[in-house]
């Protein structure tokens, strides 16, 4: 499954506590969420009927159920939820035929969502080794949104009618919604499966068809019975839906869609086929259903979901227009492959339990890009997978929480919440790394036979583990290693421990030795098993990324160089972890980093850029926490970037050098590192956008040297965005461009505005009283003027937004001061102006109900030079709000609270140790740029002290920032 991207686990997080509350003081009594195990199902008939096709809600389904008992019990428990009229009858099976079991009854459990089939009088009603069968019939009402039986309508472009079609989305525990059922992984039974619907429609499900019978303007369509599968990949569409097929190797695959939509499933019919046949050659193991059919519905949850044999899209994940571009189709090409994926991660052999869902999702996620590599060598699709899986699989900011790989979870909503960055991204990156680490031959047969061994059945991590150590083990290399036993304890070193480790390299180079220590980013007492491997100056091979050595689950590990077969002497450079391939960030000392950025400087080529990106990677949060220990080799590191052509490696060092751009701000240095940037940046920015022609770059990657370039104004990325931002504003001609709209959009108009002559600005604001103000042209161009260098149009702008005189009630909208907070932290130069902005505004802007928390996070960012004039504002404001009697309940924040400027320490650290080495060392650099100063920004700054009023403009200004801060949220 591939789950909508948002931010639900936050929300699932809170609801679920509250569940648990909840549920602690109701029910019959304390049970657990899981299903006992003294009874089993062996198989499953199912009869669905609905009228879908007139817009009829209402279904009624008989869920025959065979079971098994493999304790006596006085109980059998299924799920069920939100099923009415329930009728039981229970059967034993016996060899003559079956008796109907009396004087049974059931209750339902609505915590847990079960069924509990029991005696009246409480005794031992099922015995063990007999079977019974449970002919369960029920109505249920089908839901709107995509969980268990749901619908949707179409307009039919023909007749201009509605056509009504229905789904399932049975994963992780909607399967019960639809029909009573063992709803847990674990059980996994054959399904026999029939569906009555109106005869305009047909029905599909997991299984091929095996008879339509018509009766009146009915039919009812039977399936083959599916092979063993869990109920959360039960599916079936009702649909009058057509469809276009490919047979290859006797697998029959089909895309379905509305019928005019047909031909938009032609690029996705080619990949799934290619797909299939690829994985079945990778992993040695057929594809197992006679077919595989794909469809293109108008709802779904999240972008596609993998039904054994039937996999459901939400449409626009599926078809293809003639224009989508390239990146739309690789991202949907990555979406269609892991579904397909899935068809033997999770499908063919599922987790025990969802403590395994990464089993799924990491494998289905990492080996979707493996295959399409394969498939498409040019696409540069692992690439891709470090952009887009691994970089927030790394990032220390994707989490509000983190938690281990295997995870028990039991509630719904805790299961839900195990479908996340974790199990996703993480858990592909740990198979990739030991993908790598073990050699990709005997990995892969490690995985083949695990998959045929718990095929059409269930499995844990460890079976997993032993799987790939019997491989390695036959090994002639592996099988020499001292580790190679202990599969089992380097594995569960990854999927039990919270977060990644942080491994610094340290050589001595007096005693030829390296000394490897660990700890967790996350200071977390926790210890891994660490595949290393090493390319040298001597030996600068990045191709073969087999481990070389693991570091034990120990603090520090020295070993001799000799040991290691490795050949460096003093002034060479080691680099551990080629090609990035193990998931652990790397220090180094700062003599073997120097001898990198030699390297570097030299010709950076023979360091693989997959390393190179790695390398600032390492760095990037030592720059972000100030835990650089010596500055110079930061900057040496940098240096070489003017020759990096690598779009990837620019986007990872994005954030350092904004990092390195916020710390020099306002300092002596801030126009010499501007003009360095400049220098770096340069070359690449023309390659990609001026050499480039008109349109923006395709790939929606590179915005950030964009961003780069614009914000150490180089100059022709200011001349590239305002000419676009003035085709944009002026004379309405939309950008161009292909990837991630808005993020691109605003990227350019933000750099396009940021010095706007005063006679321009003015002509933007005229403009803006023309111009539809509930259009997302005025949002795009109100949001972008944040953006602006000049003293004097912010002012102007600020309070054309929210000041006193703008006519408009702000009052009253809470995310007036948010917006302001927003704009003080992403535009350094708005921040003196909006302390004179709430200087001027303070009278009005108390009035606001969250004034001080406001005021209190603006504090944090108070600079040390500042710190009395932000003492006399704050008493000023003190003094006001006591004489109007305002929030007397709360009190502002306090002058001397360790909150004021705390924002800013990390900030006035790194100026304080390292200002004056950068200053010397950028003096070195670029002497002939000493005394050069900033003319731009000169200019805006010395015509910052205007104090235009504005005349009634931006009117409407509430509503559109509140749009505005609806972009902001996409960005947090
Ligand atoms: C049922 O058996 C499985 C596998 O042996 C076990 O993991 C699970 O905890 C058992 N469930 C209960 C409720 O005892
Ligand atoms: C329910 O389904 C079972 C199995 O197909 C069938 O034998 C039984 O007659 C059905 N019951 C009803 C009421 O249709
Ligand atoms: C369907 O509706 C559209 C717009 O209302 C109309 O132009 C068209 O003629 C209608 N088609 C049919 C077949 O009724």
């Amino acid at each position: 499954m591939i789950v909508p991207p948002s931010g639900v686990v936050v929300l699932v997080v809170l609801v679920t506590t509250l569940a648990l509350l909840v549920s602690g003081s109701m029910g019959e009594r304390q049970r657990s969420l899981r299903l006992p195990n003294a009874t089993y199902p062996l198989f499953y008939q199912l009869h669905i009927s609905t009228d879908i096709h007139k817009g009829q809600l209402l279904f009624s389904g008989n869920a025959t159920i065979d079971v098994a008992i493999r304790q006596s019990t006085n109980e059998i428990v299924l799920h069920a939820k939100n099923l009415s009229d329930i009728e039981i009858t229970v059967r034993r099976l016996t060899d003559e035929g079956s008796e109907i079991v009396d004087d049974l009854t059931h209750t339902l459990h609505p915590t847990a969502a079960f069924l509990i089939i029991h005696a009246t009088e409480n005794y031992m009603a099922f015995e063990e080794g007999q079977q019974y069968r449970l002919e369960i019939l029920y109505t249920a009402i089908m839901a709107s949104r995509p969980a268990g039986l749901y619908y949707m309508d179409y307009m039919d472009e023909e007749t201009n009618r509605t056509v009504y079609v229905a789904a399932t989305q049975c994963e992780p525990t909607y399967g019960r919604l639809i029909f009573p059922c063992y709803d847990e992984p674990g059980f996994k039974s054959n399904f026999s499966i029939k569906i009555t619907h109106g005869s305009s429609h047909s029905a599909i499900s997991n299984m091929p068809v095996k008879e339509v019978l018509s009766h009146g303007d009915l039919k009812t369509t039977s399936f083959y019975t599916t092979p063993p599968i869990s109920t959360y990949l039960v599916a079936f569409v009702i649909s009058d839906f057509e469809s276009i097929s490919e047979t290859y190797r006797g697998i029959t695959q089909s895309i379905y869609t509305s019928p005019t939509s047909k031909e938009k499933g032609q690029v996705a019919l080619k990949n799934a086929v290619r797909t299939v046949a690829a994985l079945e050659d990778y992993f040695g193991i057929s594809y197992p259903l006679p077919k595989l059919d794909h469809v293109a519905l108008k709802k779904n949850y999240g972008a596609a979901m993998e039904n054994w044999g039937l996999i459901t899209y939400k449409d626009v994940n599926l078809l293809k227009n003639v224009s989508s571009d390239t990146h739309k189709r690789k991202l949907d090409t990555i979406t269609q492959n892991h579904e397909i994926a899935h068809q033997w991660f999770g499908n063919l052999v599922s987790p025990e339990w969802w403590t395994y869902t990464w089993m799924n999702e990491g494998f289905a996620t990492y080996f979707s890009y493996v295959i399409t590599d394969l498939i498409n060598p040019d696409d540069k699709m692992m690439d891709m997978f470090i952009n887009h899986e691994a970089e927030s699989a790394y990032s220390y900011n994707s989490f509000f929480d983190v938690r281990p790989l295997s995870h028990y979870v039991e509630g719904e909503q805790d299961i839900m919440g195990v479908f996340d960055i974790i199990s996703y991204k993480r858990g592909a990156c740990v198979i990739k790394m030991f993908h790598h680490a073990f050699r990709q031959k005997p990995f892969v047969r490690g995985i083949s036979h695990f998959l045929e061994k718990y095929r059409y059945s269930v499995a844990n991590e460890l079976n997993l583990f032993d799987a790939l150590q019997s491989e390695l083990q036959e090994d002639e290399y592996f099988s020499q290693q001292p580790w190679s036993s202990r599969i089992r304890e380097i594995m569960l070193s990854w999927t039990h421990s919270e977060w990644l480790p942080i491994v610094m390299v340290t050589r001595n180079y007096e005693n030829n030795t390296i000394t490897f220590s660990q700890r967790s980013v996350h200071m977390k007492d926790e210890l891994w098993w660490i595949p290393i491997n090493f390319a040298t100056t001597k030996s600068p091979n990045f191709a073969d990324t087999q481990v070389d050595m693991f570091m034990p689950p120990q603090p520090r590990y020295t070993v001799a160089l000799e040991d290691l077969k490795i050949q460096v002497s003093g002034k060479d450079w080691i680099i551990v972890n080629k090609q990035h391939t193990g998931f652990y960030l790397v220090r180094y000392d700062t003599d073997n980093l120097m001898a990198i950025a030699r390297q570097l400087q030299t010709n950076h080529s023979v360091i693989h850029p997959i390393n190179r990106l790695g390398l600032f990677r390492d760095l990037g949060p030592l720059i972000e926490h100030n835990e650089i220990e010596q500055v110079e080799v930061v900057f040496e590191m940098l240096k070489y970037l003017e020759f990096e052509e690598d779009v990837l490696i620019w986007n990872q060092v994005q954030d350092s050098i904004e990092c390195l751009i916020r710390n020099l701000h306002g300092t002596s240095s801030q126009s010499l590192f501007n003009e360095f940037v400049r220098r770096l940046i340069g070359p690449t920015f023309r390659r990609v956008y001026v050499e480039n022609g008109v349109n923006l770059p395709e790939d929606g990657m590179s915005h950030g040297i964009l961003e780069i370039a614009c914000s150490v104004d180089l100059p022709e990325c200011l001349e590239y965005t305002r000419r676009l931002a003035k085709e944009y504003i002026i004379d309405k001609i939309y950008l161009r461009v292909e990837a991630d709209y808005h993020a691109v959009i605003d990227s350019v108009l933000c750099m396009g505005v940021r010095y706007l002559s005063d006679q321009d600005f003015q002509r933007v604001i005229d403009m803006m009283q023309e111009i539809d103000r509930g259009s997302v042209y005025y949002d795009d161009i109100i949001y972008a003027l944040r953006c602006t260098q000049s003293h004097r149009h912010l002012l102007y702008y600020l309070e054309g937004l929210m000041g006193e005189n703008s006519t408009h009630m702000v009052l009253s909208e809470l995310e007036d001061l948010m917006y302001l907070l927003y704009i003080y932290k992403s535009n350094l130069a708005s921040r003196p102006i909006i302390w004179q902005y709430i200087e001027r505004n303070y009278k009005f802007l108390c009035r606001a109900p969250n004034f001080l928390e406001h005021f209190k996070q603006l504090a944090g960012f108070v600079p040390r030079h500042q710190r009395l004039q932000f003492e006399r504002l704050r008493q000023t404001i003190a003094d006001h709000m006591m004489q109007e009697g305002l929030n007397t309940n709360q009190t502002l924040i306090a002058a001397d609270s360790p909150l004021v400027g705390k924002k800013m320490k990390i900030t006035e650290n790194f100026q304080d140790k390292f200002e004056q080495q950068i200053h010397k060392w950028l003096l070195n650099e670029l002497p002939q740029a000493s005394g050069r100063s900033d003319a731009l920004l000169s200019a805006s700054l010395s015509a910052a002290n205007g104090s235009s009023r504005p005349q009634g403009v931006l009117k409407e200004a509430t509503r559109v920032l509140r749009s505005a801060l609806r972009i902001v949220d996409m960005y947090r």
